[in-house]
């Protein structure tokens, strides 16, 4: 029997999974599970574009407890969020990123390579994907050494509010402690107090309210960074070891490795769907989807559509196409991050492969964290020759 919801931990390779049920079935009602999935690369757009699938809300309650903290980040997350209250997230996250500054990211990344490795290995996931992303959105906002290290040590425990799973009490503790720090550097900031009246007065809010929008969607940055950014460091690197081709010669040019992050990003990416609910009956593909059914948007199974790439099972840096993946969304959820994350990635593989021109991988076999919706190694340890 298909199901369209399954772990990463226990499937070795979804892309033969995707590449089935887009012949089979690209618009597919799981009826043990009771949601649709939805495959193709034309039926995910359809969604993504429209107007009336929604963001569902989370589904359990809060039956674990999480306070109040936690419930107003979440209340206002652009991410979570529909309707007006994702219109000023939105504009707020938008607002904040035009504000963070450029960070210089080479000594971030030696230090990081440095601080954590043992006898020239390292644990990538855990020494750079894990803490890059967020350092470098830390620093951009002018977090000091001791606050970028206070908040990176505990984003394990913060992405939990996404799910509103794990132990509640410590949750609840370190969304309460990261949010006075963040909430304290804000004020501090020059730049806050315009972002706070122009949301006031554009949404007719008021100040505090406009306080908590803008240290939630900081917080839902780091968030996003922590996930998603991290996979694309590791899935990134993961297709550059396993390519000797790419790797010889003696120096690795940057427009090469941002080619190999685009093309990752279609083709092995750290997101792997997203969900909606339909707020009305709706169509997909001839499919009719009835109001308050869940969707699982395939994102990743899109980016396989031989209907939309040619040949879409090879790993290919020149195709013409890969920057129509789905990878980062479209329409109106589509991320705010894209550059960033690609810039980000470009430049610390670019520096840390022409860092340690010999690195390798020391395990073959990568196990995935069990999440359905991003695919994460758990652990790459690599050598540092
Ligand atoms: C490689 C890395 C990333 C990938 C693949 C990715 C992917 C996505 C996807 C698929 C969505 C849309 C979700 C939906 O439609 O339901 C999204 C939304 C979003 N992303 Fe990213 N993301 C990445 C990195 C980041 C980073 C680093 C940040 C922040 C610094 C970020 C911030 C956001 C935000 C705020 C949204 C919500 C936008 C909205 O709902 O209006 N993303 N991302």
């Amino acid at each position: 029997m298909k199901t369209n919801l399954w772990s990463h931990a226990d499937v070795n390779d979804p892309y033969s999974i995707y590449e089935t049920m887009i012949r089979e079935s690209p618009v597919y009602r799981d009826e043990i599970n009771r949601v649709w999935g939805v495959y193709s690369y034309d039926g995910c757009k359809t969604v993504l574009n429209n107007h009336a699938f929604h963001i569902p809300e989370s589904v359990g309650g809060n039956e674990l407890m999480f306070n109040d903290t936690v419930l107003n980040i979440r209340s206002r997350l652009t991410r979570l969020s529909n309707g007006i209250t994702h219109e000023i997230a939105r504009h707020t996250a938008l607002l904040l990123f035009e504000r963070m500054k450029t960070v210089e990211m080479d000594s971030i990344i030696k230090d990081l390579l440095r601080n954590d490795h043992h006898e020239k290995e390292t644990d990538w996931v855990g020494s750079v994907g894990k803490q890059l992303p967020s350092t470098v959105i830390l620093k951009g906002f002018g977090f000091n050494d001791d606050e970028c290290w206070l908040i990176c040590h505990q984003m394990g425990q913060l992405v939990k509010i996404m799910s509103l799973t794990g132990q509640a009490d410590l949750v609840n503790e370190t969304a309460k402690e990261i949010y006075h720090t963040i909430e304290n550097r804000l004020i501090a900031a020059g730049f806050y107090m315009t972002i706070i009246e122009n949301l006031s007065r554009k949404y007719d809010i008021s100040k505090d309210d406009a306080v908590a929008y803008c240290v939630s969607n900081l917080i839902g940055l780091l968030i996003q960074g922590y996930d998603a950014c991290r996979g694309l460091l590791s899935n990134s690197l993961l297709q550059l070891l396993n390519d000797g081709e790419f790797l010889r010669g003696n120096g690795i040019a940057k427009e090469r490795v941002q080619k190999a992050v685009i093309e990752t990003l279609r083709f092995d990416p750290p997101v792997h769907n997203t969900r909606r609910v339909a707020a009305e009956d709706l169509q997909v593909n001839g499919y009719k989807i009835a109001k308050g059914e869940i969707i699982i948007v395939m994102l990743a199974a899109a980016n396989r559509d031989p209907a939309k790439f040619v040949n879409p099972a090879l790993f290919d840096i020149e195709r013409a196409n890969n920057h129509e993946a789905l990878t980062f969304g479209t329409g109106a959820h589509a991320c705010v991050a894209k550059h960033f994350s690609i810039q980000l990635a470009t430049e610390a593989l670019t520096y840390s492969l022409n860092l340690y021109k010999n690195m390798k991988l020391r395990e073959k076999e990568i196990k995935y964290e069990p999440l359905m919706n991003v695919r994460l190694p758990v652990k790459m340890l690599i050598s540092l020759y």
